[in-house]
């Protein structure tokens, strides 16, 4: 076999053999596929796409590049959530504790940030002490004691991926629904949850900036999973807007402790509240209802265990940046657009998100806004702070922020917009 036939294979759009797929990633994991070929096949791939059968054997050559977790010996089923990746989404803060809450295990294996979107374990280690490396003995004790662990993956767990993602977020390769597809799944399969929830963004801050695609993503991903004994779902979900007020480390843990304290954004709520009935429903645990766990403080108590279990303070007060700029509404009128991208990318400028993989980020830094699109504001109002502890950095994120927010001053102020969740796909 060689590396040359196989590019050439897929830049004439023939299908590839699932000889060719197993030898392509195990020998691009072993390092005898340099980076440059593999970037070669990874834009043959964008550009010509691939079947249903090649996908399901790409994802399951990268499952078997690494190992597999094994939840069994825990008493309660396993669920876990995937999203695509959003601005302002942090899901994940409230919704773990809340699954936990209610009696499933939550084995949330997860990444840092790059580019505008944000990543869970930044956030989380904006709480003073938490840690997100732990050994897998010590996250199956965390499982095991409280229902739920955040943590990040292992090296051991589809490294072809590890790769391969590292690879493809520097040669303009991400954006390819069967990369996508597999390299989110080959992750989750790995890990070992019984059942899985897919949370599929559409729109500016995400990957699938339409509803035709994010459906394509969606069904290809609720296929392999179903396909490796995973019982998966997924739920199409709007980013045109970004999720909630807040975007950026510290800022987002402060209002997902608000959604755990019975408060927060509508939208918040709404999705944390669907996305945990669909997991509930993967583990078995349909008649429970997640909406007591959160108003009766079953899922803020376990919240603070999971804080605490991994070495963070519930109680420390929150980092914050050192520098606040406002920007006002230029005149009376109605918010008529807050672009999520701008937002995802103004935060990032800000320092909340990372250029490099090895960037440090800022705890405090990110985007607070004041008013949600339909909603009417008064000339001078802020409609958002920016925050950050690098002052230098406003004029930048105002730069990204250029004609992403707009005040119609014509237009009739309306109820707050639909439900965030769009469709769903089950297989
Ligand atoms: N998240 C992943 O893990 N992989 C992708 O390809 C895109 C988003």
């Amino acid at each position: 076999m060689d590396v040359i036939s196989v590019i050439r294979a897929k830049r004439d759009r023939q299908p590839l053999t699932d000889e060719q797929i197993d030898w392509t990633i195990d020998a691009y994991t072993r390092g005898e596929i340099a980076d440059e070929q593999m970037s070669a096949l990874a834009m043959a791939i964008l550009l010509n796409g691939m079947s249903r059968a090649e996908v399901a054997r790409w994802t399951a050559a990268m499952i078997a590049s690494g190992e597999r977790m094994d939840f069994s010996s825990l008493s309660r089923p396993t669920t876990d959530k995937h999203s695509t990746g959003g601005v302002g989404d942090k899901i994940t803060l409230p919704l773990a504790p809340l699954v936990a809450a209610c009696g499933a295990a939550v084995p949330q294996l997860s990444g840092r940030g790059l580019g505008h979107t944000g990543g869970t374990l930044d956030k989380l280690e904006s709480i003073p002490g938490w840690r997100a490396s732990l050994s897998n003995p010590e996250m199956l004790g965390v499982l095991d004691e409280v229902g739920a662990v955040v943590c990040a993956a292992g090296d051991g767990l589809a490294p072809a991926d590890r790769k391969l993602y590292a690879l493809r977020d520097v040669t303009g390769t991400v954006e390819s629904i069967p990369l996508i597809a597999s390299s989110i799944m080959s992750k989750k399969i790995a890990e070992g949850t019984g059942s899985l929830v897919l949370d599929v963004k559409v729109g500016s801050g995400a990957f699938m900036k339409d509803l035709p695609s994010a459906r394509e993503l969606a069904s290809t991903m609720v296929e392999l999973g179903t396909d490796h004994g995973v019982r998966t779902v997924a739920l199409l979900t709007d980013m045109s807007v970004p999720l909630g007020l807040t975007a950026g480390n510290a800022l987002e843990v402060r209002e997902s402790v608000e959604v755990l304290a019975g408060g927060g954004p509508a939208d918040v709520v709404e999705l944390t509240l669907a996305l945990a009935r669909e997991m509930l429903a993967g583990a078995g645990l349909e008649d429970v209802d997640p909406a007591e766990a959160l108003a009766d403080g079953r899922a803020m108590d376990h919240w603070r265990r999971m804080i605490r279990a991994q070495g963070g303070d519930p109680d420390a007060p929150l980092p914050e940046a050192r520098e606040r700029q406002q920007v006002t509404a230029p005149a009376d009128g109605v918010l008529s657009r807050l672009d999520a991208y701008a937002v995802g990318v103004a935060a990032w400028r800000l320092g909340a998100g990372r250029a490099r993989k090895e960037d440090a980020v800022q705890a405090g830094a990110g985007v607070e806004w004041h008013a949600r699109p339909g909603e009417a504001v008064r000339e001078g109002q802020p409609l958002l702070t920016l925050h950050t502890d690098t002052p230098e950095r406003f004029e930048y994120a105002l730069g990204a922020l250029d004609g992403a927010v707009e005040v119609d001053p014509s237009a009739e102020a309306r109820e707050a917009s639909t439900s965030v969740v769009l469709e769903r796909v089950s297989p």
